[in-house]
């Protein structure tokens, strides 16, 4: 690691704990699912940076244009004592345009990242102590909330949290207020915490988003099944399945499945388990939750904090919610 850059990896992170067993679960399910925080191994990362810069993957874009719009009057709402504190350590060019701002008004240059993979913070605070001298970066492989336990227990400083891009889709409406309630209980009166949060909107645009016309979307699903292949003696490399990204609208959320193509039965190695598919079955891989304005509200209020100021983009897609403990 580069000097200003201290690296711990947790128990939870790069997620080696409970693949085998959660994979084991979710497969012999009635329903089969796996859960989506497996996508982000190497592989799935270096995907999943790919998707936020597809056309049809608007997320990443509103997003920085409403923080490369409000970034400053962000930041104001913590001390300049403050530091950012990151959960899912994101695009860094989002969190470059708080750091920058949060800089430039003489604010401390302190930021640590949670993430799961170890692999993208080695890559994102390598790139940050680059571009900004001085700056002290802690990273945390590991859940968020094992992450945020331990920066918590060390916490000397106001925090503006970032939960950007949209994160917080990837729970269901009661996991995401629980998740919320955890991070406030962290929180003292000054901190800050700042949500990304995707708004409803057209079956189209969000189907398109979750299934591109490059394949990249139904790529990065696929390297679930890669990666059990990879690190479980899988044998899904030899099996037939398609990408399935649907809307439910009434849910509000986008579902990420992988059907079966054919009738097949998938031995895994290291689990001595052999799956049994029906043509047109699906494994469940992820689901993305869409908030309206008044969802995100209630949302934030249910968590325990208050909305202190919303921000939207040009095109209305995206929200960037700043809340306070109330
Ligand atoms: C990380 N997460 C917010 C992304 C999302 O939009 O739910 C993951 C993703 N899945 C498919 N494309 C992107």
């Amino acid at each position: 690691m580069p000097p200003g850059v201290r690296l711990r990896v947790l128990p939870s992170g790069d997620g080696q704990v409970d693949l085998a067993r959660e994979v084991r679960e979710g497969l012999l399910r009635a329903r089969k699912s796996l859960p989506c925080r497996f996508f982000y191994d190497a592989e799935g990362s270096r995907l999943f940076e790919q998707i936020c810069s597809l056309p049809e993957y608007y997320l990443t874009r509103a997003e920085d244009e409403i923080l490369a719009r409000h970034a400053s009057r962000i930041v104001a709402a913590v001390p300049a004592g403050a530091a950012l504190v990151e959960l899912g350590s994101g695009s860094a060019t989002k969190t470059r345009r708080l750091l920058a701002a949060h800089v430039a008004r003489g604010g401390r240059a302190a930021y640590a990242m949670v993430d799961i993979s170890s692999s993208v913070l080695e890559d994102g605070a390598r790139a940050l102590v680059a571009e900004f001298p001085g700056l002290h970066v802690e990273a945390v492989a590991a859940e968020y909330q094992d992450g945020l336990a331990l920066l918590s227990a060390e916490k000397r400083a106001p925090w503006l949290v970032l939960w950007l891009g949209s994160n917080v889709g990837n729970l269901d409406r009661e996991q995401a207020a629980a998740f919320l309630g955890g991070i406030r209980a962290r929180l003292a009166p000054e901190d800050r915490l700042l949500l990304g949060v995707d708004r409803r909107k057209d079956r189209l645009t969000l189907e398109r988003a979750y299934d591109d016309a490059a394949g990249v979307t139904a790529r990065f699903n696929a390297n679930l099944l890669g990666r059990i292949d990879r690190e479980l003696g899988g044998r899904f490399g030899e099996a037939r399945f398609r990408h399935v990204a649907h809307y439910d609208e009434h849910a509000g959320r986008v579902e990420m499945h992988l059907e079966s193509l054919t009738d097949q039965v998938v031995r895994i190695e290291a689990l001595e388990l052999e799956v049994v598919f029906r043509a047109g079955e699906r494994i469940h891989t992820e689901d993305s939750y869409k908030y309206s304005d008044a969802e995100a509200e209630a949302l934030a209020t249910q968590a325990g904090f208050r909305l202190e100021r919303a921000f939207t983009d040009g095109a209305a897609r995206f929200l960037s919610v700043l809340l306070a403990p109330s």
